[in-house]
């Protein structure tokens, strides 16, 4: 069987079930009030009828932050470009958002421009506990509503200089309390592994979005993650919820991205975002400009995608 083959998309009518074996939140709560689907709309790049969603109200007041970790164990999949993206998407929206650099190659803080090689400063003291307030690592980006926490490979030290710390998967939560009532969303951009950086974001998170690439080999990843989530909200986060999973790098034109895609439907149901970001080269060329897209190219097809995933996590988050 080709690799195609193994994910074979469903068929017949009710091949697409309204709730994930993976969530027993029914669609009518994950999805709140939407309207229902007129019989007919167009289909979306899931390969669903594509449903309305409202554009997000302005906010009254800010604050109480929802914590959101970006997560894949696998590498390359669009993690970092979907928490600067998602995030300036969210900013555009008026709503503050904190992006939190938790992988020490600072792919984050450099696709924003800033020159993390060179921060005296950044999430690794904030970590290890020493004598420095988050006020002193926190810095603003060009795009209003929008902060950071940069990280550099000084971070790699954090997981081996915790170890024998006393509550050592909790330091990152201790770490962003005191921000939680200035901003509405937190994204943190985790690294490739499941190790304890990670394991830090996901106890000191509300839910997690799992950016996944539409690949044949990316829906086998996501079985280790869902274990490890798991037992995040056994032993250290009863909270946390998978809020979402975002399909990156899909083609329409190929059979294997549809494939894949009816596949991740098929698994995680109302889950998966109705926002798929397609494989352009718009990103990497952001990446280098230090920017998002949404400013970079603020016309362009992943520019427009951010928004409309954007608008997805704040209908689902009700914020
Ligand atoms: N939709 C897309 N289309 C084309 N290229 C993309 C897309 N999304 C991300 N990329 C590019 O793919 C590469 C990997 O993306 P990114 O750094 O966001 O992944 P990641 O999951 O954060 O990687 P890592 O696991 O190394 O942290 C980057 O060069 C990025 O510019
Ligand atoms: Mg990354």
């Amino acid at each position: 069987m080709t690799t195609a083959g193994a994910a074979e998309p469903p068929t017949g009518a009710g091949a697409q079930p309204q709730t994930s074996r993976y969530s027993d939140t029914p669609a009518e709560t994950l999805w709140g009030n939407v309207e229902p689907v007129p019989e007919d709309a167009t289909l979306g790049p899931t390969g669903r009828p594509l449903r309305l969603v409202p554009d997000p109200p302005p906010l009254q007041r800010h604050g109480d932050a929802l914590v959101i970790a970006m997560c894949n164990q696998k590498g390359g999949v669009g993690k970092t470009t979907s928490t600067i993206n998602l995030g300036a998407a969210l900013a555009e929206y008026g709503r503050r958002v904190l992006l939190v650099d938790l992988d020490p190659q600072g792919a984050l803080s450099a696709g924003l421009g800033v020159a993390h090689h060179d921060l005296e400063l950044t999430v690794h003291n904030l970590l290890i506990g020493s004598k420095v307030v988050v006020d002193d690592v926190l810095l603003q980006t060009r795009i209003e509503n929008l902060d950071l926490l940069p990280s550099n490979i000084d971070l790699s030290a954090a997981e081996i200089q915790l170890v024998n710390e006393v509550g050592r998967e909790q330091s990152l939560g201790r770490a962003l309390e005191p921000l939680r009532s200035q901003y509405d969303y937190i994204l943190i951009d985790c690294q490739p592994s499941l190790g304890l950086l990670t394991v830090n974001a996901l106890a000191c998170s509300d839910g997690v979005i799992i950016p996944m690439e539409c690949e044949y080999f990316s829906l086998r990843g996501l079985a280790l993650l869902n274990d490890t989530l798991d037992k995040v909200r056994d032993r250290l986060n009863p909270r946390l919820r998978l809020y979402g999973i975002v399909v990156t790098m899909f083609d329409a034109r190929l059979l294997h991205s549809r494939q894949v895609m009816a596949r991740v439907v098929e698994v995680f149901g109302d889950l998966v975002y109705d926002t798929a970001i397609a494989r352009t080269v718009r990103f990497p060329d952001a990446s280098v400009a230090g920017e998002p897209i949404t400013t970079w190219a603020p016309k362009s097809g992943g520019a427009e995608a951010y928004r409309s995933m954007a608008r997805e996590v704040i209908h689902r988050s009700n914020l």
